[in-house]
């Protein structure tokens, strides 16, 4: 095991340009906003505290003046293989009054910094990292809360699918749907689906439908309220307000650390607020679901989001059912975590968030079944998830209904990462 720590060492050192580290060379050469975070765990598996610092530092320099923190960093402006790049956003035209480093989306990724950060001062002890970045994390919060809760019942709502961290997934489809396109302006320019496999990316029109959201939010000025008036896409989703009460709960023990006393109120009330609306909201039909705000209704399709309620939701046993019964494939021995129900329609093993394994989210609800003593089957899922890892390589996502350990089940970008960091700290027996 030596030799892949050490490999998956040199995939984060190869990936790390300065002070922040790249998702991966060829299909995500920019930094990324929860990709840093999923770092952090790696960086912390292996005592480099100063790179994890640096990581979050990185990150949060960028954060605009109400707080949002953008999905990506573009640094390295001479890089133009990425699609959509700055030339798209064009923030210094619609954001010059939120920012005035135009180098970055406008749109966020799931909060799950503030739980990267706690984690890494509980190792390092590093008060001076602590009393840094606690401002930072407290006003991206505070983002959410103001901005992106407008009904004001707890639950931050996400108002692109790249927002989600799971930018393909089925449960995005019918709100998608709704933006009729008349005329492909945008897909031409992609180079995702040129550089892998196309068959293990999103469609043409979907993308048509992501760059028209970005025109709206820039037409919008990023205007929260009047975005939220006019999209057919916002959505309180299940994995995103998952990792929110992780954090919230993460940013209360920094605030003990560091005496925040006024704050300390502030964000119990978040928690409070957050927990009672995840338990009495989305949970339906004894399921946890995300819901459309635009329909008001739940969207009732199990992906792994609504699996990743394990690590913080009241009704853990039916979600650990479904685990089993529709996103593991036991009688065959198949213990990857899809990341859509198996016998959905809709279900492709090898397609994006459409089926295919995760190594983050995997990680994730092995915590959760640890959490909840069902060391059996965390076991299981972890060394099924290492060996694979350990035969194929670093990819992005796997090949769900792969057994075998093929290397051809090894899908999107290879030397991913979160795939590295996860790696780790799975071995490492660091807890998320
Ligand atoms: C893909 C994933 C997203 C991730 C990004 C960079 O877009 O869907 O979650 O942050 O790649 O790795």
């Amino acid at each position: 095991m030596k030799d892949e720590i050490q490999t998956a060492k040199s995939i984060l050192d190869s990936n790390r340009k300065n002070k922040y580290t790249i998702p991966s060379i060829n299909l995500y050469p920019h930094q990324w906003s929860w990709d840093s975070a999923w770092i952090v765990y790696g960086y912390c598996s292996i005592n480099e505290f100063q790179n994890a610092e640096n990581e979050m530092m990185s990150l949060f320099k960028y954060q605009w003046r109400n707080g949002l923190v953008p999905s990506i960093i573009f640094h390295d402006l001479s890089d133009i293989t990425y699609f959509p790049g700055p030339e798209i956003w064009e923030l210094d035209k619609s954001a010059s009054h939120l920012t005035d480093k135009f180098c970055t989306t406008g749109i966020v990724q799931p909060p799950i910094h503030a739980s990267a950060c706690l984690k890494l001062y509980e190792l390092s002890k590093n008060k001076i990292f602590l009393n840094l970045i606690y401002p930072k994390l407290l006003k991206w919060h505070k983002y959410l809360y103001t901005e992106r809760d407008i009904l004001d019942d707890g639950l931050i709502y996400i108002r692109h699918p790249w927002e989600s961290g799971m930018d393909n997934s089925p449960a995005w489809d019918e709100s998608l749907n709704r933006i009729k396109i008349n005329e492909y302006k945008y897909s031409k320019f992609r180079t995702d689906n040129k550089k892998v496999n196309p068959k293990e990316r999103p469609t043409d029109i979907t993308y048509e439908r992501y760059l028209y959201l970005i025109e709206l939010f820039k037409e919008c000025k990023f205007n929260e309220r009047l975005i939220f008036e006019k999209s057919e896409f916002i959505i309180q989703d299940v994995l995103f307000n998952t990792l929110l009460i992780k954090s919230n709960n993460a940013l209360l023990k920094i605030a003990q650390i560091l005496d925040k006393k006024i704050d300390i109120n502030l964000i119990n009330y978040w928690i409070q607020k957050t927990k009672l609306s995840f338990e009495s909201k989305l949970y339906k039909n004894s399921f946890y679901y995300s819901f459309d705000l635009k329909k008001n209704k739940h969207i009732e399709i199990k992906t792994i989001s609504n699996i990743s309620s394990i690590i913080v939701c009241d009704n853990y046993n039916v979600v650990i059912n479904s685990l089993l019964d529709q996103f593991l494939d036991i009688k065959n021995n198949n213990y990857n975590i899809a990341s859509l129900e198996r016998n959905n329609k809709l279900f492709d093993s090898i397609n994006y968030w459409r089926g295919p394994m995760w190594v983050n989210l995997t990680w994730l609800i092995i915590n959760g079944l640890k959490k909840l003593e069902k060391h059996d089957l965390a076991n299981k899922i972890k060394d099924n998830c290492i060996k694979k890892i350990s035969s194929i390589g670093f990819y992005e996502y796997f090949d769900s209904n792969d057994i075998d350990n093929k290397k051809i089940s090894g899908c999107g970008d290879n030397k991913f990462s979160w795939t590295a960091a996860i790696f780790i700290s799975m071995i490492r027996d660091i807890k998320f």
